[in-house]
C-alpha cells in the first residue's frame, strides 16, 4: 500500500503563538461566529458572499457543522481563531481545494471587522500554513485573491507568499468569471515571512 499523498488531519489539534490559539470549529462556537459574522458585513461581504446583511444564527450553525465533515473527511481544515484565552473569536482561516496529486491547497481567511489591522490574519495564516507544510505534507499553497483586495493581497505578502500571475478567469463570482491574483507559498517562502 502507498502512503497517502497528503496526511491525515490530527483528530485534535491545537495551533497557537501566545497571542493567538487556532482549533477545530466545536457546535457551541455558532454563537460567537454569527456575532462576529453580524458585526463583520460592511468589511466582509464585498468579498465573501456567505456574509450578508442578513446572516442568521442558523447559518453559523450549518457552516459550523459543514467544517466539521470536512475536516473528519479530510477535505476542509477550517480553523476559527481565537485570543490566546481562547475567549474572542478573531476570525477564522482554512486550508481546502486540496489537489492530492500535486500536494497542494488553496488558503483562505477573515478577521472580524473590530481586529482589523492588528496583524491577526498574517499571524494566523503563519500558523495553519506551517501546520500544511510540516504535518499536512503539503508542497504548495495558493491564495488566490480578486486584484483590488488589497488588505487581502498585503495579508498575502506579508506571509511571504509570491505573486505569480493574475491568471484570467481564474474566480467565479456574482455569476461571472473573474481575473484574479494568484498568490503562492512553498515552504521555502516562510522563512522570510514576518
Ligand atoms: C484580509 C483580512 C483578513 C486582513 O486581516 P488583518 O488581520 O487586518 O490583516 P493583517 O493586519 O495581518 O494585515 C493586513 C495588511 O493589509 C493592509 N491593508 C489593510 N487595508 C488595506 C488597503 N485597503 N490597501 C492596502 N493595504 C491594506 C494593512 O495595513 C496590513 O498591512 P501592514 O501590516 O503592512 O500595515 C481582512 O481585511 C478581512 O477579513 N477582509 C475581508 C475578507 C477577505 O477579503 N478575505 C480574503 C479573501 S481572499
Amino acid at each position: 500500500m502507498t502512503a497517502p499523498s497528503i496526511a491525515p488531519f490530527p483528530p485534535m489539534l491545537e495551533l497557537g503563538d501566545g497571542r493567538l490559539c487556532l482549533r477545530p470549529w466545536q457546535d457551541d462556537d455558532a454563537d460567537s461566529l454569527f456575532e462576529a459574522a453580524r458585526e463583520s458585513v460592511t468589511s466582509l461581504a464585498r468579498w465573501l458572499p456567505w456574509c450578508h446583511p442578513d446572516y442568521q444564527r442558523h447559518e453559523a450553525i450549518a457552516w459550523i457543522a459543514r467544517c466539521r465533515e470536512g475536516w473528519h473527511a479530510g477535505e476542509h481544515a477550517a480553523l476559527p481563531i481565537f485570543d490566546a484565552a481562547g475567549a474572542e473569536l478573531l476570525g477564522a482561516v482554512g486550508l481546502n481545494q486540496f489537489n492530492r496529486a500535486h500536494r497542494s491547497a488553496n488558503l483562505g481567511y477573515w478577521v472580524r471587522q473590530s481586529r482589523h489591522g492588528q496583524g491577526i490574519a498574517a499571524a494566523a495564516c503563519r500558523l495553519v500554513t506551517r501546520f500544511g507544510f510540516a504535518q499536512l505534507g503539503l508542497a504548495r499553497i495558493e491564495i488566490v485573491v480578486l486584484p483590488d483586495n488589497h488588505a487581502s493581497r498585503r495579508t498575502a505578502e506579508k506571509l511571504g507568499a509570491q505573486l505569480e500571475a493574475i491568471a484570467r478567469h481564474r474566480l467565479w463570482v456574482d455569476g461571472q468569471p473573474r481575473d484574479a491574483a494568484v498568490h503562492a507559498l512553498i515552504p521555502a517562502d516562510l522563512q522570510g515571512a514576518r
